[in-house]
């Protein structure tokens, strides 16, 4: 007899995406689904909460049912395992709709629930990309709301080794994309921008390049960035592509700097890359080269907010024995807590 292959539900919506996805066991995806708020966002250069989270409500149970669809599951009651949600940390109203969609399946299903950290979904990226990475290892997590290097000294067991003082490395690049007017998200054009350019061309300061410490800081060098291009602008002549180099090579740097400082303050030199900075080129190239480390990336698509990352999250977290009761109600500001 075949065993019942574990299928986990994995629903996120803890800022702009609405996330779905099916995970069969720990690691294969049998469908990802999402639906992008960029358009709607885009022209007030940043997220409009009420609007992030009226968008979710509407598009979130037909996410679900065609993610079901595509992956081959017609009784879901029946098939499905788990669901897993993101609980936090993120906008308020974006999470109460996934959490509360979570909880009203699980209970119409009669399926366990977990809510987990969205910061413990982007680690599990990894995890599912390369299903054999076994901690201990650091994973370097970059997003548009946080920069953090964390200890993985088994699943469920997490110490953050050290974060951003400021603005995250992502919210750096947006905000120097809604200067350069580039849209919302900047990181992306940013980086196609810098593909181009000389990153010698400009000497932007490295932050906290000089500190013993696991740390970051951005806004100083999104204010260098902003000086320098009002300069530029001033004399006429603004060299766009050199200007997205110089602040990609300064940014990369900065990364790099601590994640070597953290390999060599604990001795693990297994890194992993997570969230949706982890899709920028710069800092993909700067990672492989560095053969002194073992390297894990997961592909663009991974990086990024996704449904598939939380059920890997979920997954792992169930058979560590954690559940969730029907009173899981999100936190904006959950930390990532070990078991
Ligand atoms: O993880 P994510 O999808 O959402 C958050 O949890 O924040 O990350 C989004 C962030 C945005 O700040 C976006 O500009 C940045 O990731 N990003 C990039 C690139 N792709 C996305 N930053 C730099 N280079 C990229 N290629
Ligand atoms: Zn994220």
């Amino acid at each position: 007899m075949t065993r019942k292959r574990f299928l986990t539900l994995g629903i996120e919506s803890s800022c702009d995406d609405t996330a779905v996805s099916i995970l069969e066991g720990p690691s294969r995806v049998l469908s990802s689904l999402i639906s992008s708020q960029l358009d709607l966002h885009a022209p007030y250069g940043g997220v409009v909460p009420e609007l992030a989270s009226r968008d979710h409500q509407e598009r979130i149970l037909p996410l679900v049912f065609s993610a079901i669809e595509e992956a081959g599951v017609t009784e879901p009651r029946r098939e499905l395992d788990l669901i897993g949600v993101t609980a936090g940390p993120g906008l308020m109203g974006s999470l109460l709709v996934g959490v509360i969609t979570a909880k009203a399946l699980a209970q119409a299903w009669g399926l366990p629930l977990l809510g987990v950290n969205h910061l413990e979904g982007h680690l599990f990226a990894n995890v599912i990309h390369s299903p054999g990475l076994a901690p201990p290892f650091l994973t370097l997590l970059v997003s548009g709301g946080h920069t953090e290097v964390i200890l993985v000294r088994s699943f469920g067991d997490y110490e953050i080794l050290g974060c951003t003082r400021d603005d995250a490395a992502g919210e750096a690049y947006d905000k120097l994309a809604k200067l350069l007017g580039l849209g919302y998200p900047g990181g992306p054009a940013i980086d196609r921008l810098a593909g181009r350019g000389n990153p010698e061309a400009f000497t932007l300061p490295v932050p906290m390049a000089d500190t013993p410490r696991v740390e970051f800081s951005f806004s100083g060098l999104k204010t260098a960035a902003l000086t320098l291009l009002r300069h530029l602008e001033k004399e006429g002549a603004l060299p766009v592509e050199d200007l997205c180099a110089s602040f990609q090579k300064a940014v990369v740097e900065a990364l790099l700097i601590k994640v070597d400082l953290a390999v060599r303050l604990t001795g693990v030199s297994k890194v992993a890359l997570s969230g949706g900075v982890a899709a920028n080129s710069g800092l993909r190239g700067a990672f492989l080269a560095r053969k002194d480390w073992q390297v894990f990336l997961p592909p663009a698509q991974l990086c990024t907010d996704n449904g598939a990352m939380v059920a890997a999250a979920a997954y792992n977290g169930f058979w560590r024995g954690r559940r969730s009761g029907l009173e899981l109600s999100p936190d904006p500001a959950l930390p990532l807590l070990s078991d």
